[in-house]
């Protein structure tokens, strides 16, 4: 048998409500990671849709500074939703009215699988699956204050305790509810986000509604996006930690849709010249803040922000360590880039990918 056509490989289009989705591969959202400068860059790659970070419901309600700013984007961003999270139904909704009158974006996302303790005890997050007729009106108020101006989708999981599968039962009821598309991460919530993903109860979740299933967690490498697509019928894939430091992620499953191989590792020039890439739009976007609302300037603010992002995407490298213990004495972008070039010359170690990142609140 021959391998098929490059046509079959490719994900075909999804509907979410209104909205078409021409390529359904997702960049996870990820707090402290997928800001707009991070997103555009993935969107520069290929990813074909984003999630911006988790964003308090009660901030935005009131108008707090600091939560506007999870909802910054750029003009170069792709197909986009705002996350909120909260368990008010009157709050959520509220704040999906307002994410809706800023005219930014093209669908909103409910947060019901954040695991961290402090999110999820008081009942937000995946606390929503310990209450899921709580789930059930936050997902209907916030509906109602859309008013069919954005489509709306709920991220959440296979369930809370391990061992103890809820999504297929209530993913009906979600979309009863008024999701026009669930992300499911196939994991339980107290799992967090270590051991295996149940990709069985994605399959369950995709066989129980009629709303398109985006599947998330264990998509590791490009090829997973096509195994986790056979393996389940899911219409979509969400990828997270697997882009960090690696926006050829999104490369590798359009090169994979055309047949093609994914490519391995990423040569020393291309990886420094993304790195600088992706460095620059973060200065972009400190750049568009007030002066004022900075303690330094926004090149330095950058800089300060894109160290864990610089710790990834130089892990695996011989004078890693190095930089690693000296990264807080590098300020301003060339500081920083001369180093990163001086490591990136000294070579890999291996050509072993670096181990998953580290979970915040973990
Ligand atoms: C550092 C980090 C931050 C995350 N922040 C969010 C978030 O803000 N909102 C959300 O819905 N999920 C968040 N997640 C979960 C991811 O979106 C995703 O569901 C999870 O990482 C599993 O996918 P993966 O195995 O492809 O990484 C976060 C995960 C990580 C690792």
């Amino acid at each position: 048998m021959t391998d098929p056509a490059p046509a079959d490989r490719s994900f075909p289009p999804i509907a979410i409500g209104q909205l078409v989705v021409p390529h359904p591969v997702f960049l996870a959202p990820m707090a402290a990671y997928t800001d707009a400068a991070f997103r555009s860059l993935c969107f520069a790659h290929g990813c074909g849709a984003a999630v911006t970070e988790m964003t308090n419901a009660y901030g935005l309600m009131i108008a707090h500074r600091r939560t506007m700013r999870f909802l910054e984007i750029r003009a170069d961003e792709g197909i986009l939703g705002a996350q909120i999270y909260g368990s008010d139904p009157a709050v959520m909704a509220e704040a999906a009215d307002l994410v809706a009158s800023l005219g930014r974006f093209a669908f909103l996302d409910i947060n019901a699988g954040c695991p961290m303790p402090k999110i999820r005890n008081r009942g937000d997050g995946s606390g929503l699956l310990r209450t899921p007729d709580r789930f059930l009106e936050v997902v209907a108020a916030v509906k109602r204050a859309l008013a069919g101006r954005l489509p709306l989708t709920v991220k959440t999981r296979i369930g809370y305790e391990p061992g103890k599968p809820v999504v297929a039962e209530l993913a009906p009821q979600l979309e009863a509810a008024g999701a026009d598309a669930l992300f499911v991460h196939a994991r339980y919530a107290l799992d967090r986000h270590s051991g295996p993903a149940d990709w069985k109860q994605l399959a369950a979740a995709k066989a129980a509604v009629k709303i398109p299933v985006i599947g998330n967690g264990g998509v590791d490498r490009p090829g997973d996006a096509f195994r986790m697509r056979e393996a389940t019928g899911v219409d979509g894939v969400m990828a997270g930690r697997a882009t960090i430091a690696n926006p050829w992620f999104f490369d590798g499953v359009r090169a994979m849709e055309r047949g093609e191989s994914p490519g391995g590792l990423p040569k020393a020039s291309v990886l420094y010249e993304t790195l600088c890439d992706h460095l620059k739009r973060e200065i972009e976007l400190f750049a568009r803040r007030d002066r004022k609302e900075l303690k330094h300037s926004a090149e330095v603010t950058a800089v300060l922000a894109f160290r864990p992002h610089v710790v990834r995407y130089l892990h695996g490298f011989r004078e890693f360590r190095t930089l690693a213990a000296h990264l807080s004495e590098y300020q301003t972008a060339d500081e920083l880039l001369e180093r990163v070039k001086t490591v990136i010359d000294g070579g890999r170690k291996c050509d072993a990918p670096p181990p998953p990142v580290a979970i915040p609140g973990a």
